[in-house]
């Protein structure tokens, strides 16, 4: 079985987190966290779905840690009421400020748990368990934490740096397929942009060309290699940009809104779906497809560059149809001009480049058509 693996990250704003890779790490938890010197009262929130799926060890974890609160959570769940709700548990629990937080679950709980840890007496430590591949490759690590509002997604939050994430390949084994496969395209987006960081070359892509399958059978060893790869490339992007562009950035350094490449047109998909057709995975593996045509028609990338990455990226598997009515169609072309960081009827796409780096380019109503067709065909 594979060894821990430790990736140890501090931020611009003196904040550190530890991050442990490891099969059967999450059985530890409470030695993991006493190691990063959180030993106080702690409030254990946990996904209810964890309960089932994941019984003993949530039994096991709640008896160590004097109790555990199970939340049913999903995207309709979001909300600050749920958050209001934490916050009241870990008011009644007594977590003190030498207290802290532990969240085991999607992102939706991961999200959610690290806000009321932002916001619980000003803020306490706070430790992730991600439980799904895509929280331990994304939400797990960074420090966004958040709620979403009627008029949209992830409108209200905070930064607030986890003090330990715990990223265990096992319990990714008793995900459905679909939901690895899910998480596979955030890994692979990573891959995408390891080979711009000099730091970690083309390692990620390689093994991801290697392992995709085994990993999305629940290989643990397939995974594990994969999630290291994808982690190590989101703290080496995360450190350096700790809150998306607030200062100047080290020669060579990724953006932190490189991370958001293919979600252009992947959230667009979502929107346009009313977020039931696609999982987030599926259209974000789609909108890589985008991303990767329009670098190449922009000339960012060769054309030898851009086969192997569509090559790798077509190998993502999405189970929804990916073919769009005339209607969702335009549904998603006024998604992507209303997205968050559209400006003046400008669409912002993160692109690759082949000589290094990302480019990010506004980009006009015409591709923004020809991006979406690239995503389907
Ligand atoms: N999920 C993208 C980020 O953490 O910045």
């Amino acid at each position: 079985m594979p060894g821990p693996e430790r990736i140890e990250v501090t931020f611009n704003s003196g904040a550190r987190t530890r991050c442990v890779i490891e099969s059967g790490a999450l059985e530890r938890l409470p030695e993991l966290c006493a190691e990063v010197g959180l030993s106080g009262t702690a409030g254990f929130l946990c996904d209810a779905r964890l309960v089932f799926a994941q019984g003993p060890l949530v039994k096991a974890l709640g008896d160590r840690f004097g109790g555990v609160l199970a939340r049913p959570v999903s995207e309709k769940h979001k909300s600050l009421a749920e958050v209001e709700a934490m916050c009241e548990t870990l008011n009644a629990r007594g977590v003190m400020r030498d207290g802290f937080v532990v969240a085991l679950g999607g992102g939706v709980l991961t999200d959610l748990a690290g806000l009321a840890a932002a916001l619980h007496l000003r803020g306490v430590p706070w430790v992730s368990g991600p439980t799904t591949l895509l929280a331990q490759v994304d939400a797990g690590l960074g420090g966004k934490t958040g709620a979403n509002l009627r008029a949209g997604k992830n409108l209200v939050g905070a930064f607030h740096q986890p003090t330990l994430v715990v990223c265990d390949p096992r319990v990714l084994k008793t995900l459905p397929e679909r939901e690895r496969w899910s998480g596979l395209a955030e890994v692979v987006k990573c891959a995408l942009l390891a080979p711009q960081q000099d730091a970690l070359g083309e390692a990620l892509l390689t093994r991801c060309e290697r392992d995709l399958e085994a990993a999305a059978r629940g290989d643990e060893a397939a995974l594990s290699g994969l999630i290291f790869g994808a982690v190590k490339l989101k703290a080496t992007v995360v450190s350096g940009d700790e809150r998306e562009g607030d200062g100047p950035l080290a020669p060579g350094q990724l953006p932190r809104a490189a991370l958001n490449l293919g979600h252009t047109v992947g959230h667009a998909l979502e929107t346009a779906t009313h977020y039931e057709r696609f999982t987030h995975g599926e259209a974000v593996a789609l909108g890589l497809r985008s991303a990767i045509e329009l670098s190449r028609l922009r000339g960012h990338v060769h054309d030898s560059d851009a086969a192997r990455m569509q090559t790798l990226v077509r190998r993502l598997q999405v189970l929804a149809p990916n073919k769009l009515t005339p209607l969702e169609r335009e549904a998603a072309l006024v998604a992507m001009q209303k997205d968050k960081k559209a400006r003046a009827g400008q669409v912002r796409f993160v692109l690759l480049n082949s000589s290094g780096g990302v480019v990010v380019e506004r980009v006009e109503a015409a591709d923004c058509g020809r991006a979406l067709d690239a995503a389907l065909d």
